[in-house]
């Protein structure tokens, strides 16, 4: 059965959700975007993800995103396309120009506002458990990102390249390294466990502030770790008790070699075992 798409203002089967091959996402790349986990129905975290979708356009200058609407075009769907476990995505470009041209359109160019959701299947599900229980490979490769990946820009290229260099080299993830410090993963974040302490790059203009890496350092303090916002050195990897990655579809995810070398003693830590139960206890208050 053909799933619904929210396109403008409408409810269409996937097969009618069409855009312009003018659109300015598809020339330009000029549109943002978000990624929303839903658990048994329920999307996790909407509020916070829409927060960041509003600050995205703004930062852009597209229109602000109606977040109530939203919200509800978000429940509709999952009701619709029978959504148990998956993600929603929504993008948001600066819609339609012809003829071709980088300034912005003047006059009526209206955005396009896309929601549509996919399901994650069971074995799909069971390979994600299946790395967080084991960890994961990651490589690290150099930053080629422009000064603003703070804004969810659907702009990828970079973290494109980086990520299938990391599949073709047997790994999870690539982690940038800028001026010697390695930020952040192609689709993820980075923490460190240094000295006994937990170590993230500091939210900045260098890194996308993911919701999951917000929720994981409210949770890292109230279990009582310190947590720095700070640059992990590449030079201090090998000095690692643990690295773990944290986002909206791998949650917290253990990285246990990297480049080759083993993490800490190469096996899943127990700070990233307890940060993982902490995003699970969330998840299961959703029900
Ligand atoms: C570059 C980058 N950093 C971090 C993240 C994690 O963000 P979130 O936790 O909001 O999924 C993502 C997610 O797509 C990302 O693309």
């Amino acid at each position: 059965m053909s799933s619904t798409v929210y396109l403008n203002g409408e409810f269409v089967p996937h097969e009618r959700a069409l855009i312009s091959v003018e659109d300015r996402a598809f020339l330009f790349a000029d549109g943002i975007y978000e990624v929303v986990r839903v658990y048994g129905g329920r999307p996790f975290d909407l509020e916070p993800h829409l927060a960041r979708l509003s600050r995205s356009a703004g930062e852009l200058r597209l229109p602000e995103p109606d977040g109530e609407h939203l919200a509800a075009v978000t429940r509709e769907l999952i009701r619709r396309n029978g959504l148990d476990e998956g993600t929603v995505y929504f993008q948001i470009t600066r819609g339609v120009h012809a003829p071709r041209a980088h300034a912005f359109p003047t006059g009526t160019a209206a955005p396009t506002v896309v929601v549509l959701t996919h399901p994650l299947s069971p074995e799909a599900l069971a390979a994600g458990e299946q790395h967080r229980r084991e960890g994961v490979a990651a490589i690290t490769v150099p930053e080629q990102r422009w000064a603003r990946c703070d804004i969810k820009s659907v702009s990828l290229l970079p973290n494109v390249l980086a990520k299938q260099q990391a599949v073709e080299r047997g790994a999870y993830e690539a982690l940038f390294v800028r001026d010697g410090f390695v930020i952040e993963g192609s689709s993820s974040n980075l923490f460190a466990v240094l000295d006994g302490e937990i170590v993230t790059y500091p939210a900045c203009n260098y890194i996308l502030n993911g919701i999951a890496r917000q929720r994981v350092i409210r949770n890292a303090r109230e279990l009582g770790y310190t947590v720095r916002e700070q640059g992990i050195p590449l030079g201090a990897l090998d000095r690692c008790q643990e690295l773990f990655l944290t986002s909206t579809t791998s949650e917290v995810m253990p990285i246990v070699a990297v480049d080759g070398k083993p993490v800490g003693s190469g096996a899943v830590g127990p700070v990233a075992r307890a940060l993982q139960a902490a995003y699970r206890d969330a998840v299961r208050a959703l029900r």
